[in-house]
């Protein structure tokens, strides 16, 4: 074996704590030896996070290895969230959807009973914005994780400094029941140098879902430096950088397969280590208006009918934070007051983590919206798409992430925002 193990390791995978841990301890032995790990170091966050949220009926094997699981008594060491929700009967959709969903999620209730009997948090802990103050699951600076949600494990990593490889779903739980993970790629020092600079030479503030996809796609799972950010950003990591990065980071992972970057003068690390992050053979990419551009015109549009009137738009993936539910509401409203409208144009979904959802519930803003005829819901929007039903409806979003994944359509928040007040697409 090529991997040194501890003797509480080794006595792992000899069976001291039965059978079942024993073979969850192989296989993550055996996920490090295939990226090259020489050892196994202690997960020492304080709570894993799932993403398998969802009881697809067809994901068979998925029930019996939890049963499994639990029945062997190897239950997660850590306290875990999971994913959102794929369903919530707020979210607009009609008679024959729902009854697709009970049967295609006819698993939901058995499988959070799983869960839930394997360590989940609490029962608002379904969101991929896990480390929002409100959730309750931030993990510290330099923390070792085992996570695998895309969106939360490129988050971990470059705005909170945590370290998290990106995980297969299932391997970040055995990561969690063992409480050891391999050492590999995103956890070492050397994984988490930068082998692209990209420079960030744009006249105004990129959109971040596009600038995060423009950087995903050139560097796919590549470490980025960016520089120049921070004449947009500033340096200071408040609610508005954070918000910011959460979505352009969502987007280099899910249109590349980003799991960390840098930008200069504002993430922990490149504050800390500046230059001392690139690699001497970095390679360099621009992005100036005309790329994002270029970017954005590349997106294709693969409803049956390109020009077909939305039927449904989804805002929010990943899940928004409170700040960004209030200046949405703000925007929207102003903007239905400007086109004489009280309601929207388009039935549209904001989801938001199911905490941050009662919170803002709690908000006069809640109440704004309400009457705008938006929905607040803590689902997600891609488990809600996935399926020849929703599939072949045309949705819009301003998530790269949604578009990446679905058949929704992309626009920028700005356009978004036109099309609910105005109803022109
Ligand atoms: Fe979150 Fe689902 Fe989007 S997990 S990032 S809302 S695809």
């Amino acid at each position: 074996m090529a991997i040194a193990l501890t003797a509480e390791q080794q006595a792992i995978l000899a069976g001291e704590k039965g059978e079942v841990q024993a073979k969850v301890m192989r296989t993550l032995v055996m996920y490090g030896e295939t990226f090259g790990a020489q050892k196994m170091v202690p997960v020492t966050g304080a709570n894993g996070h799932l993403v398998t949220s969802f009881g697809l009926g067809v994901m068979k094997p998925v029930y019996a290895l939890m049963d499994t699981l639990i029945e062997g008594g190897a239950l997660s060491r850590q306290p875990f969230s999971v994913d959102p929700r794929p369903l919530d009967q707020n979210v607009p959709s009609n008679l024959l959807q729902n009854v697709f969903f009970k049967v295609m999620y006819s698993k939901q209730a058995s499988y959070e009973a799983q869960l839930n009997k394997l360590g989940l948090l609490d029962e608002s802990a379904f969101t991929c914005t896990c480390y929002m103050d409100e959730v309750g699951n931030k993990p510290r600076e330099g923390d070792v994780l085992s996570w695998a949600e895309s969106s939360a494990v490129v988050y971990a990593n470059s705005v909170l400094g945590a370290r998290c490889n990106r995980n297969s779903g299932i391997i970040e739980l055995f990561g969690s029941i063992v409480g050891y993970v391999p050492y590999f790629g995103l956890l070492t020092d050397e994984g988490r140098k930068a082998s692209w600079i990209v420079e960030v030479a744009t006249t105004q503030k990129p959109e971040a879902q596009v600038l995060g996809s423009a950087i995903g796609m050139k560097v796919m799972e590549d470490v980025p430096y960016i520089r120049g950010l921070d004449t947009w950003l500033g340096t200071e990591l408040n609610q508005d950088a954070r918000d910011y990065l959460k979505d352009m980071g969502a987007a280099t992972a899910s249109n590349g397969a980003v799991g960390l970057y840098h930008i200069e003068n504002l993430t922990p690390e490149a504050v800390r280590q500046g230059e001392a992050l690139l690699r001497p053979d970095a390679k360099v990419y621009r992005i100036d208006d005309a790329e994002l551009a270029r970017v954005k015109a590349g997106y294709p549009v693969i409803w049956k009918d390109a020009n077909a009137a939305p039927k449904l738009c989804f805002v929010g993936c990943p899940h928004l934070s409170e700040r960004q539910l209030n200046d949405w509401t703000q925007k929207l409203t102003e903007a239905l007051a400007q086109n004489g409208r009280k309601k929207v144009a388009i039935p549209t979904v904001f989801t938001a983590a199911p905490k941050v959802a009662e919170k803002f519930a709690q908000t006069p803003q809640a109440e704004a919206l309400r009457a705008a005829g938006v929905v607040v819901s803590s689902i997600c929007p891609l488990m809600y798409m996935n399926n020849p039903l929703c599939g072949k409806m045309p949705v819009i979003t301003s998530s790269n992430k949604l578009r990446t994944y679905t058949s929704a359509r992309y626009h920028t928040d700005a356009e978004i925002l036109q099309l609910l007040a105005k109803g022109e697409n």
